[in-house]
């Protein structure tokens, strides 16, 4: 009987390692996808970004990047998965359907 509890606490310390709660995975995606990391270019929570300046004339024109909170899923989904225009830096990824709801839902704050 003792032998079985010690077994059990083993196994359940084990599944707690790998257990890992939605938003922690989801940060994980934004953070480190298939390629180079949202965070890079949107900042901690996709909020509007100064990405850096480009002089031009004597002027310095801010780089910005437009916040990737409160868009429609539909606007989100299609930036992830259309064909960029050449001017565009954001690299493209290849993300299935799930990762990019999970990505939507961390940056606009809801829970599952
Ligand atoms: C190298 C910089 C860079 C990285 C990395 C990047 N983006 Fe972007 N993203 C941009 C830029 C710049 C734009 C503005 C539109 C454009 O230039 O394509 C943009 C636009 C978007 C838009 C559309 C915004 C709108 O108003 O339509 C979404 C959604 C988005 N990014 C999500 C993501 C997610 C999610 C990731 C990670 C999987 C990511 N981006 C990684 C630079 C980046």
């Amino acid at each position: 009987m003792r032998l079985i509890f010690i077994v059990l606490l083993i196994f359940s310390k084990l599944f707690a390692e790998d257990f890992i709660t939605m938003k922690e995975y989801a940060k994980m995606l934004y953070e480190n996808p298939r390629g180079i990391s949202c965070k890079e270019c949107h900042g901690k929570d996709g909020g509007e970004q100064i990405l850096g300046y480009i002089i031009k004339k004597d002027t310095k024109i801010p780089y910005k990047i437009p916040s990737i909170q409160n868009l429609s899923f539909e606007k989100f989904k299609l930036a992830l998965t259309q064909e960029k225009d050449s001017r565009s830096i954001m690299p493209s990824y290849s993300l299935t359907e799930d990762e990019i709801i999970t990505l939507y839902n961390y940056i606009n704050h809801k829970e599952k």
